[in-house]
């Protein structure tokens, strides 16, 4: 598959890393290219680096992993996401909504990504836990909201690949209740001896 990454940061060099050495094809995108050559060097053969342009029209499967107050200038800059799987690992935590907004921050990336199936994913863990989500033997719960089932399971199966369990959390208006989990895991490591070296599991009886 053809994974593009918008804000190769730590959680967009993370995932991508994972992906293009599992040999997908992944390009990672920057607005300076030219500053990920180490980075990329380190992914190996399968990963290269683009402008945001080049990402998208280059992947069907992009990860939108930039800080919130550059995430509707990137989205918006983009001309044509139809058909895209973009999935959305930004969260918007004390960054104010805009005033247009129309509810969680992921509705409104789907808004300004006009065309483009978006998924909530990713959000509610920590970048170090991405490059190694199993937990001696338990696989770290990843839960996924959209409201295109074909591009969940995309995004699950790509979640899947590198070890999570993937959880469908249901519709993209769900990820304003997961966005407090995600305040909850930052509560957690930033008040408690656990660190940023713990994630959520799910049990669950048929
Ligand atoms: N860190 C975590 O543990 C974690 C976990 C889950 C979700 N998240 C969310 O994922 C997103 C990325 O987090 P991160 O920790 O990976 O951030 P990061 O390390 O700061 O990386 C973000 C990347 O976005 C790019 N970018 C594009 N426009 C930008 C702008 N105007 N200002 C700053 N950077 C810009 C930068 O790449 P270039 O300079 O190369 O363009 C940068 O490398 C955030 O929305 C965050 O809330 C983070």
């Amino acid at each position: 598959m053809n994974i593009g990454i918008l804000g190769s940061g730590r959680v967009g060099s993370a995932l991508g890393r994972q992906w293009a050495r599992l040999g997908h094809a992944v390009m990672f995108g920057s607005r300076t290219p030219d500053r990920l050559r180490d980075m990329v060097k380190s992914a190996g053969p399968n990963a290269r680096a683009g402008t945001s342009e080049e990402v998208v029209a280059f992947a069907d499967v992009i990860l939108l992993s930039v800080p919130w107050t550059a995430t509707r200038e990137t989205v918006t800059s983009v001309m044509d996401w139809r058909g895209k799987v973009l999935i959305d690992a930004v969260n918007r935590l004390r960054d104010l909504p805009p005033v247009d907004s129309i509810g969680a921050s992921s509705e409104d990336v789907a808004h300004w990504a006009r065309g483009a199936r978006v998924v909530k994913a990713f959000n509610t863990i920590g970048s170090e836990v991405m490059d190694q989500p199993v937990f001696d033997g338990d696989r770290a719960a990843l839960l996924l909201c959209g409201d295109d089932p074909d591009a969940k399971a995309v995004v699950a199966g790509l979640a899947s690949e590198i070890g999570f369990e993937p959880v469908d959390a249901g519709g993209i208006k769900m990820s304003e209740i997961v966005d407090h989990m995600t305040r909850l895991w930052i509560g957690l490591a930033t008040n408690t001896p656990l660190g940023r070296n713990f994630a959520f599991k799910l049990l669950s009886r048929d």
